[in-house]
């Protein structure tokens, strides 16, 4: 089988990677893709969101399936636009993908099905919205916007002024576009967070290995929210008691009442939850694999990639076994100094030589390009370096080793990923 791979980040890179070590693979190709995918699968200059461009270039190459990794394409309906031509494709439909699409749709969803969530109001104007923070006076408050944005549509206002300003800027200021003609207010829950992507044909639901992203910029989780600083799996606190409780609460009434509403979803479901006094509630739903949770948890799969994908989209998928590695992974994020505000681009990496500089670990791209025969920066999050090991110790030990391996300008990297999991592990 020939593949597209759709998408240009680390967690595509883990994607490629995986899929290049199947028998049953042959070519791979990615688009747009980066420097570190570009050794391991052809790369094209086609944007992921170019619906038309997409759909050309899959035709040119004869591919047999399309893998649409990130959320703006598969919230647009890239899935349904390939199957209307005749293409095989991994990924919700948009019909299904709303679920990460529209956080208006995904908290009334949970409500209806009594999923357990955080409590919540909808807004489709600032001052009645402004109106109720001033009369709930509770902080801190969480305040999202409808749509997409980039993953930085959630701002946790830890007072009135803050909460007034997020409010302006989503829904007056149109920071996010039309994202923000709808907001979400909903309470602060408090709890560690769990990762549970999971495969599903919209009927099964089989989690992949739990893990742990670290979402702020800094060390002790202070600073900025970005897209994922460092991920370890699986997650201690997921006990197989949590992941019991959560199928029954949580997974199969999300897959079955998607189905039943005529939103069958066939994909990589993830789940963003929090594990608070009141048992585990849901952060976010995505549609898609996270990133960089796919580079820690795609590197432990043991089983054969495509076997799953196939079974995803033939609907069989309690007909298959998914097998995990036993131990321990972890990937650390470096960036670029100043995300996930401003930052350079163009910075040459040095160190990087051949993919896995050092024995186990594996160095994922996420935003790299070339550049005069040279690897440079070429976005926020540039490198996903990823290590396995017997333990998490191991697994982290050896991803820093292969940080300080690397370097670049203004290198940015988080020197505590996967600390307070440690504490659990030891105790
Ligand atoms: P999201 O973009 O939806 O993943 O949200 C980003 C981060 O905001 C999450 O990973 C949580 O850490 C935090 N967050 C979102 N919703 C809540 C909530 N209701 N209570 C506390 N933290 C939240
Ligand atoms: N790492 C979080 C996400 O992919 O949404």
């Amino acid at each position: 089988m020939d593949i597209l791979v759709v998408g240009g980040g680390g967690r595509e890179h883990a994607v490629v990677r995986k899929l290049s070590m199947s028998q049953r693979v042959g070519k791979v190709y990615c688009a747009p893709g980066n420097a570190g995918i570009a050794a391991l699968a052809e790369c094209f200059d086609v944007a992921a969101t170019d619906m038309e461009g997409m759909v050309a270039l899959a035709k040119k190459l004869e591919v047999d399936c399309v893998f649409v990794a990130p959320d703006d394409p598969l919230v647009m309906g890239m899935v349904d636009r390939m199957n209307a031509e005749g293409i095989r494709a991994f990924g919700p439909s948009k019909a299904a993908a709303i679920i990460e699409g529209s956080k208006v749709f995904s908290k009334e969803f949970m409500k209806k099905h009594s999923i357990p969530s955080a409590k919540y109001e909808v807004f489709d104007s600032s001052a009645k919205a402004v109106e109720y923070v001033k009369l709930q006076n509770s902080y801190p408050v969480v305040i999202k916007a409808d749509g997409l944005a980039l993953g930085k549509g959630v701002i946790i206002a830890e007072s009135f002024e803050d909460a007034e300003k997020g409010i302006l800027s989503i829904m007056e200021d149109k920071v996010f576009g039309e994202s923000g003609n709808n907001i979400v207010i909903e309470e602060f829950l408090t709890g560690p967070e769990v990762s549970v992507l999971s495969f599903t044909d919209g009927k099964t639901v089989r989690p992949m290995l739990s893990s742990m992203d670290h979402k702020r910029a800094l060390d002790g989780n202070r600073g900025l929210n970005t897209g994922g600083m460092g991920v370890i799996a699986p997650n201690p606190y997921f006990t197989e008691e949590l992941a019991d409780r959560c199928m029954e609460e949580i997974f199969l009434p999300t897959v079955k009442n998607m189905a039943k509403e005529g939103r069958k979803f066939k994909g990589c479901l993830y789940f963003g939850l929090m594990l608070t006094e009141n048992g585990p509630k849901v952060i976010e739903y995505n549609c898609r694999f996270g990133d960089p949770e796919a580079q820690a948890v795609l590197h432990m799969l043991d089983s054969d990639f495509i076997d799953i994908i196939d079974a995803v989209i033939d609907e069989r998928l309690s007909d298959i076994d998914i097998s995990w590695r036993e131990g321990a992974s972890a990937c650390v994020i470096m960036a670029s100094g100043g995300y996930p505000e401003k930052y350079a681009k163009g910075v040459e990496i040095s160190g990087l030589d051949e993919d896995g500089q050092l024995e186990g670990v594996t160095v994922y791209h996420a935003g790299t390009a070339f550049k005069d025969g040279k690897t440079v920066t070429n976005g926020g999050r540039v490198l996903g370096v990823t290590a396995e090991g017997a333990t998490l110790s191991e697994a982290l030990k050896k991803a820093y080793e292969g940080v300080s391996a690397i370097e670049f300008d203004k290198a940015h990297y988080r020197t505590d990923i996967g600390r307070s999991a440690m504490d659990i592990v030891d105790r």
